[in-house]
């Protein structure tokens, strides 16, 4: 079964095709909102500019054809309204225009399964991070219970946030890493509640400490406090559930340090630790082709009428869906 997946929640544009559970391609571009951010209407804009030759380029890189799909699946949410909207505007028309059936993938569980898929995992405790959520998820059958998360802001944002005051050029985690490099440690706050995380005393504190000190000590102190505050609620969950595997994902997922963390926490655990390659931790296309076949295979198509944006989609809420 040929299943094309659009991905659309927030600054990037992807479209991915499967071939039951083979990845045939995954075309991606992202929208960099440079020193400004994310303004929904330029993410909008952005896609529909591109949405086409992103298509074009994912079919021919699969060296198929809109014939031969099967079945269409979107990025439902969590996202920001504006880019969801355009995308599942796609989505709805190629189905409708072709005539084939469609699906909506909450991402969250889509980053989660291209996770499992790639680490070869059956049931990790799985440690979603991305910019806007930071949660702890165990899987029971085929839906997502969430053990802890961060009670204000995703640590992807956090780390953009404070990008953006420190006034980078590019605003963003993979830029902020590199500026933390060799930077030294000077303390901030540290603020867990049991399995769940709070940031934003974090990010006042590094914004004072970059006046004070320099940019470079407040960014390594930033990033290595939220990732030793994440790795501490990750090992209280794994005590928890008893869980032999830890998966990390999502974009954060692709920070070499917390990998680093995560890795010698799972070692001195006696656990395997997993992550997927930087491609598939990225918004992609791919991993909503993906989890669209694993859903369609349990449930089958949606009612077109029911392809509607869930902006603030929740994977504990899939129940309500597919249950
Ligand atoms: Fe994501």
């Amino acid at each position: 079964m040929i299943t094309l997946g659009i991905e659309c929640t927030a600054h990037t544009l992807s479209v991915g095709i499967s071939k039951n559970e083979r990845i045939l391609s995954n075309a991606i571009d992202t929208y960099s909102g440079g020193k400004e951010g994310l303004i929904p209407r330029k993410l909008a804009d952005h896609h529909a500019n591109i949405f086409a030759k992103i298509l074009q380029q994912s079919l021919e890189d699969a060296k198929t054809s809109m014939e031969k799909v099967d079945l269409i699946a979107f990025s439902q949410g969590p996202g920001i309204g504006a880019p969801l909207s355009l995308g599942i505007s796609g989505a709805k028309f190629l189905a409708s225009y072709y005539g084939k059936e469609i699906i909506g993938v909450n991402h969250p569980y889509a980053h989660a399964e291209i996770g499992k898929h790639c680490a070869k995992m059956k049931d990790p405790l799985v440690v979603y991070l991305s910019g806007g959520n930071s949660q702890l998820l165990v899987q029971e059958g085929e839906f997502y219970h969430v053990l802890g998360e961060t009670l204000d802001i995703g640590i992807g944002n956090l780390f953009d946030s404070f990008a953006r005051s420190i006034k980078l050029e590019k605003a963003n985690g993979a830029e902020l890493s590199k500026l933390a490099e060799g930077g030294k440690y000077t303390e901030l706050p540290y603020t867990v509640k049991g399995m769940n995380l709070v940031f934003s005393g974090l990010q006042t504190a590094a914004e004072k400490a970059a006046q004070k000190h320099n940019k470079k000590d407040a960014a390594y102190s930033l990033m290595e406090t939220a990732f030793a505050m994440t790795c501490e609620i990750t090992e209280r969950a794994l005590f928890l559930t008893q869980k032999k595997e830890i998966l990390v994902c999502g974009g954060v997922a692709q920070n070499r340090r917390l990998q680093e963390m995560l890795k010698a926490m799972c070692e001195e655990d006696n656990v395997r630790f997993g992550v997927a390659p930087d491609e598939y931790n990225r918004d992609n296309g791919a991993m909503i082709a993906y989890a669209g076949w694993l859903l369609y295979r349990k449930y089958g198509p949606m009612k077109i009428e029911n392809c509607i944006p869930v902006t603030s989609y929740r994977i504990d809420r899939m129940k309500e869906i597919f249950g």
